[in-house]
């Protein structure tokens, strides 16, 4: 089932995600449906508060990286292969120097900037069987989980931007909160108009 996904503006955004157990009810249907969600709206991640849920949870598949002909045949495979499930993930260490790269979110559609964040992190977190992995990872690989870690924070990409950048793009992100956007998918507006 695709569920609507939340816009700019919601509260939900800005809410720390509460850790989850087993117990948690319909886990396995709600990860389909933000999965199926993921997909129709053409992302390469979903947090669990961008349907709406203050839980850690995200998923990643950043498949459609591996594609671009520029990176190395090894962060190709990589990215390839990079489909997953987190699970109460932390970042147990960031280091590198901070590069950027030109990020969009699916709460915020039509809004893309650079992001400037560090190169290699180091992750712990639970897969959809709740087993534990720690890994590390680089690259974009460490990018798209770093996005994604940050909605489970209560954290936007645009909140990482220069004061004139966000002055330059406030009445846009009004706007969409004001559902005042067609993004191509369904979505939930904090502040739209009842009709
Ligand atoms: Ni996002």
């Amino acid at each position: 089932m695709i569920l609507p996904i939340v816009a700019y503006g919601d509260p939900v955004l800005r809410k720390v995600g509460k850790e989850i157990d087993k117990e948690y009810p319909q886990l396995e249907k709600l990860i389909a449906d933000m999965r199926e969600t993921m997909y129709n709206a053409q992302g390469v991640g979903l947090a669990a508060p961008q349907i709406g849920k203050a839980i850690r949870l995200f998923l990643i598949d950043a498949s459609p990286f591996a594609d671009d002909e520029e990176l190395e045949e090894e962060d190709r495979n990589v990215l390839k292969n990079f489909n997953r499930v987190f699970i109460n993930a932390k970042i147990v260490e960031e280091e590198g120097d901070e590069w950027a790269f030109n990020e969009g979110c699916l709460s915020i559609p039509d809004v893309r900037e650079d992001v400037f964040r560090q190169e290699i992190i180091t992750i712990e977190y639970q897969d959809e069987n709740f087993e534990k992995h720690t890994e590390t990872l680089s690259g974009l690989a460490a990018r798209v989980f770093q996005h994604e870690y940050d909605h489970i924070e209560g954290v936007l990409f645009t909140d990482k931007l220069s004061s004139l950048k966000k002055r330059l793009i406030k009445k846009k992100l009004e706007n969409i909160s004001k559902g005042k956007i067609d993004a191509g998918y369904r979505m939930r507006f904090p502040n739209a108009k009842r009709k």
